[in-house]
């Protein structure tokens, strides 16, 4: 028996022209006739056309991240205007595929594309976040050249804040025997008894009969532990007609489940094998075992303990890639969500990529998946079907969010349409609770059509909601949106640049402290979503050009600190936190008085300045600590104390200028495939070995030729140097690099840092030797 099932990644060896062509020359009668006949699509489209003076490049990719800063360009969007793409790639296919089944899976288009293959449309698809299949079988060319060709128009957009532009997620192959599992056929839904001690996997598996023959499929699901023993299996028989396809119900019992967890994240996955004849189809699904629940009055309960969500709400762009975030930077991300002390996050306000949620799936992050759009209408019930088809078998995923802040939610129409997409998501998952994030009319009709209450702002309201609906599980979907910059600390306009103490929020938006005393206070509260985890490129409220990013993040672009990181680290780590601010170099500053900031968990902390103490504070819960010092030059130092007993120091020195650079890696090692990314850190010292807080050097890096450069960020929000580059401003003290390995170069990388004036630094990052996932050159 033959498996036929093959996966091969898409990424490599495309051609990219930006701007938009045509695709018939439609001048003369003959022309025309011609190029809109089946597989005759002309100019780009076409398999033949030169595309010789293209650009040469892999996936994924954003196209608009790589145009120029326009001030006359949208705000929301960041300043960068979008624009038409064209991506071709060529590829050849052997004479043994004919006779089976091919798709091509497009994880993420932003947005509107058109897809052909040798001069045939596959198919169209609009939205820029959800992820699409189109079935290439009877358009491929067997023991031949076969030509893909997407057209990408990214110059409408469908949120308000940075959306990037073209081909910025992963492209599959794959393919299969005619009698084949469905896309995105496997649900994997297991149900735990009362005391959680064993499970019943209930899985439905779409089988499909693409053949022109009735078929006697045999359908065997064989669930793996996590430790990669069998845990048990179950076989069906099915006669299917040609054309027709199936859904089989099985179930597989798991006795002593291993729980999913935050602290435990066991994946356990079902091996699906569909065999007819002499051969067979196999597909892997991971999922995982766990119980979840919203108690109105105790929160959120995972596997029967209360776990309150310490969440943040993010977009998905990163520094130097913009929406084109390799897999090591989504779980870069999550790892310093998780530094924090974070174990939730939401998907504002679009599916994610689908390894963000295997990331969060494999290292114990709660998600919240949001529909991009509120509609009822078909385009907008595939787009969810296809979020929730593709997603439901993440252990990770707590709750589906239908939309975000729509005015719709205060009108019978809005009612009628979300209750048609509840009822929509609970037939293709009745497992998960659903939610909208909304800043208005809680508890009317729209609201009470969902399972939860997300609220978004107005935390005064929580009592007076849960008093009038004690039935109704409430938590704060979306909060805060204070707003700060790295290491800055006086707010400046002109700049604009926002202090980095807690001082500053928008007129609907609440101060860190401010937003989470009232969600911590509140058992019955399960917790909140904080705008946002990270800064993000576009709405850079509360100022416009010269500012393009955001300021709401707790981290910046790069996912570096703010000081409110530590506020809420203090709050959430469960580790003891003392975090002075602000830094201590103020040259021409001296004896003016400058507020000093303590966030921290300790009962009392004690100020000294160059030895001498400026008084011990006692700490109001989930508050901060407060001096104003008049400013010397030297060392501040802190102590910790509960129970009287020193537990913490911290201390901020004043630097002398820079000397010289640092870079650190956020991993060892990287494997040697071509994606694997290395996210680096140069940092500017003094002499001491001190991070200079001020440094804006401008580091050039280099890498050996088995590495390249993706790209660059230094999280200031004003920046408007290019991403792609290999050279970066520092901002206050760092600025970073992603190094990306090569395929099949495993071996030493060697990154340099350079500045004028300061001594280089070298960085060694070994890329280990693995085989690649299975591609498509
Ligand atoms: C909310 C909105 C977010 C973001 C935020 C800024 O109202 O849901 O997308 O715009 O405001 O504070």
């Amino acid at each position: 028996m033959t498996n036929l099932r093959e996966r091969l990644l898409m990424d490599p060896g495309w051609c990219f022209y930006l701007g938009d062509l045509r695709t018939g020359p439609a001048i003369n009668h003959a022309d025309t006739y011609g190029a809109v006949k089946a597989g005759k699509a002309g100019g780009p489209a076409a398999p033949g056309f030169d595309d010789g003076a293209w650009r040469a490049l892999d996936l994924p990719h954003d196209f608009v991240l790589e145009q120029p800063f326009d001030p006359a360009g949208n705000v929301s969007h960041g300043f960068k205007n979008g624009a038409v793409g064209w991506y071709r790639k060529s590829f050849d296919l052997p004479a043994e595929d004919l006779g089976k089944r091919l798709w091509i899976e497009f994880d993420g288009v932003f947005r509107n594309c058109t897809v052909w293959l040798n001069g045939y449309i596959l198919g169209r698809h609009e939205s820029g976040y959800t992820s699409f299949c189109f079935d290439l079988t009877d358009a491929a060319n067997y023991g031949g050249r076969n030509v893909l060709v997407v057209r990408v128009d990214a110059t409408e957009f469908e949120g308000w804040w940075y959306e990037g532009g073209g081909i910025y997620r992963h492209v599959w192959l794959s393919k299969m025997t005619p009698v084949h599992v469905g896309h995105w056929g496997v649900f994997a839904s297991p149900e735990l008894n009362d005391d959680l001690s064993a499970a019943n996997v209930n899985l439905t598996t779409t089988v499909v009969n693409d053949g022109d023959a009735e078929a006697a499929a045999t359908i065997t699901s064989t669930v793996i532990g996590p430790d990669g023993q069998t845990i048990g299996s179950a076989t069906s028989e099915h006669a299917l007609p040609a054309g027709a396809s199936a859904e089989v119900a099985q179930v597989v019992a798991v006795a002593s489940p291993v729980l999913w967890d935050i602290t435990n994240p066991a994946m356990y996955r079902v091996v699906t094998t569909v065999t007819c004849g002499d051969v067979s189809d196999t597909v892997e699904t991971p999922f995982g075992i766990r119980h979840i629940r919203f108690d109105p009055s105790a929160g959120f309960m995972l596997n029967g303990r209360v776990v309150k969500l310490y969440g943040t709400c993010n977009h998905q762009d990163h520094a130097g890639v913009g929406i084109a975030v390799p897999d090591a930077v989504q779980r870069y991300r999550i790892a310093r969500l998780q530094a924090m002390g974070s174990n939730a996050y939401r998907c504002a306000h679009n599916p994610p990529a689908a390894e963000l949620l295997d990331a969060c799936d494999e290292m114990g992050m709660l998600v919240m998946d949001e529909s991009r759009h509120l509609s009822s209408a078909p385009w907008n019930m595939a787009d969810l079907e296809s979020m929730i088809r593709r997603d439901r078998n993440h252990p990770c995923i707590i709750m589906w969010s239908m939309a975000n802040e729509e005015p719709a939610q205060s009108t019978e129409e809005g009612t009628r349409i979300v209750r048609s997409m509840i009822a929509f998501t609970k037939r293709l998952d009745p497992t998960r609770p659903t939610i909208t994030a909304m800043h208005g009319n809680w508890g009317g009709p729209f609201s009470l059509a969902h399972d939860l209450q997300g609220c978004n702002y107005s935390f005064g309201n929580f009592d007076e909601y849960h008093q009038s609906h004690p039935e109704h599980p409430i938590l704060g979907s979306e909060q805060s949106s204070a707003l700060t910059t790295r290491g800055i600390y006086l707010t400046d306009a002109a700049q604009g640049y926002m202090s980095a103490y807690d001082v500053n929020a928008p007129d609907w938006g609440a101060l860190a402290e401010a937003a989470w005393k009232p969600i911590a206070d509140r058992p019955f509260m399960a917790g909140t979503f904080i705008w946002t985890g990270f800064d993000y490129r576009g709405e850079p409220t509360p100022y416009e050009w010269p500012c393009v990013s955001s300021h709401f993040g707790i981290m910046d672009t790069c996912g570096y600190p703010k000081d409110n990181f530590f506020y809420y680290r203090a709050r959430w780590s469960g580790e003891t936190v003392l975090h002075l601010l602000p830094h201590w170099t103020w040259p021409g500053r001296e004896g003016e008085a400058i507020p000093v900031w303590a966030h921290t968990n300790c009962e009392e902390v004690e100020l000294f300045l160059n030895g001498q103490s400026l008084g011990r504070r006692t700490l109001e819960p989930n508050s901060h600590l407060e001096w104003e010092v008049p400013y010397e030059p030297g060392v501040l130092l802190a102590k910790g104390y509960n129970g009287g007993a020193e537990v913490a120091t911290a201390t901020v020195e004043a630097t002398g200028p820079a000397r010289q650079l640092r870079l650190t890696p956020h991993v060892p090692t990287v494997a040697a495939d071509g994606e694997d990314v290395c996210v680096i850190t140069c940092s500017i010292h003094d002499a001491e070995g001190r991070v200079m807080p001020i440094a804006d050097d401008h580091v050039t890096f280099s890498v050996s030729d088995n590495a390249s450069i993706l790209g660059v960020g230094n999280g200031d929000p004003t920046a408007k140097e290019d991403d792609r580059a290999n050279h970066r401003r520092a901002f206050n003290g760092l600025c970073q690099a992603l190094v990306q390995s090569r395929r099949g170069q495993a071996g030493t990388i060697t990154v340099t840092a350079t500045a004028p004036g300061l001594l280089p630094a070298t960085l060694e990052v070994e890329a280990r030797a693995v085989a690649p996932r299975p591609y498509m050159p």
